[in-house]
């Protein structure tokens, strides 16, 4: 197991910047993991100040307990899904926040500790992939009961392999003799799925799909696609929101939630007035997303795909 909680946060100052903290404000993290980003913020807070951290994963909210301690009661942890904001919120009696940071996927340390079967280096490891481990369902699961239709459009969307096909049927065929356990197992079933040549190119090819199970086993898309509007709905007048995406299909749903945000109205173009009554909730403050510099790239691997999209709350 990954002793301790080894995480480089990504587009650290970005984020700071973009989230304008004053210090008597209340701010939100939705994915604490190992505090870095909430550190910074915490940092930046007066007594008056307030830091809510939420995480899903015990280890995070550990590691996070630890790591935040010296702010005292400038912060309060909650082990939850950042679905449940709006109710944490209102259960603290806060009616509105100033700034809200989600840093999506996955941390460093969860891939790196081989019990969680994340990771496709751990040959042994059991395929588990729980953000939460109170969940019951693990990526076990969605490999040998999922239809092979299903596994193969989970391993296509959320994957973006080109093989998923060979890989849903290899995968359905071996689970016929036996259950498929490990991460070593499935391993060897996606590399028999791909043709030689693209073996030899850079790049592990179990990736993709290790990848999509866990998207698919956490409802990463789903949570963010049905919680973000609410989340901007929590803004206080002037408020932001930072989402840090990894994937494109991540990138997608921030982009067309916060364009809608931005201009809801529904009304045919050529109509004089706006009759539908969307209100606008505020702006985007990045027409294009914030990309990690080449001199982060070449620190941290796992920024390449970080892209940052900000939106600040107007209130009419
Ligand atoms: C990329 S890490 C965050 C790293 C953190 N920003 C830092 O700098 O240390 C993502 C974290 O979010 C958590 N997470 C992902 N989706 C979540 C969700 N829907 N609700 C709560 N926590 C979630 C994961 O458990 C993980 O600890
Ligand atoms: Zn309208």
């Amino acid at each position: 197991m990954a002793d301790t909680f080894e995480h480089i946060s990504v587009l650290l100052n970005e984020c700071i910047d973009n989230l304008n903290i004053v210090s008597d404000g209340i701010y939100v993290d939705g994915t604490m993991g190992g505090a870095g980003h909430s550190s910074h913020i915490a940092e930046k807070l007066s007594v008056k100040g307030l830091l809510i951290a939420i995480d899903q994963d015990e280890a995070a909210i550990k590691a996070g307990t630890d790591i935040l301690s010296p702010f005292g009661d400038r912060v309060k942890i909650i082990r939850s899904n950042y679905s449940f904001m709006k109710e944490i919120i209102a259960g603290e009696g806060i009616e509105g926040v100033d700034g809200i940071l989600l840093d999506l996927g996955v941390s460093s340390y969860q891939l790196d500790t081989p019990e969680r079967g994340f990771s496709y280096r751990d040959e042994d490891a059991l395929l588990d992939m729980r953000m939460d481990n109170r969940m019951e369902k693990t990526a076990r699961d969605i490999i040998n009961d999922y239809p092979e239709e299903e596994l193969r459009r989970i391993i296509r969307c959320y994957g973006e392999d080109r093989y998923a096909a060979a890989i849903a049927r290899n995968i359905v065929k071996a689970r016929e003799e036996k259950p498929v356990n490990t991460a070593g197992e499935l391993v060897d079933l996606i590399k028999k799925s791909y043709p030689a040549k693209e073996l030899r190119k850079p790049g592990h090819p179990a990736k993709k799909t290790f990848q999509a199970i866990r998207i698919e086993l956490n409802s990463e898309l789903k949570v963010l696609e049905e919680n973000l509007k609410d989340m901007v709905e929590l803004l206080n007048d002037g408020g932001r929101i930072c989402v840090i995406t990894f994937h494109s299909l991540e990138d997608k749903i921030v982009k067309n939630i916060f364009r809608e945000c931005e201009s809801p109205c529904t009304c045919p173009p050529d109509f004089p007035v706006c009759v539908c009554g969307k209100k606008s909730l505020g702006r985007v403050i990045t027409r294009k997303p914030i990309l990690p510099t080449e001199e982060e790239k070449s620190i941290n691997k796992r920024s390449h795909s970080a892209k940052l999209r900000v939106f600040e709350r107007k209130l009419q």
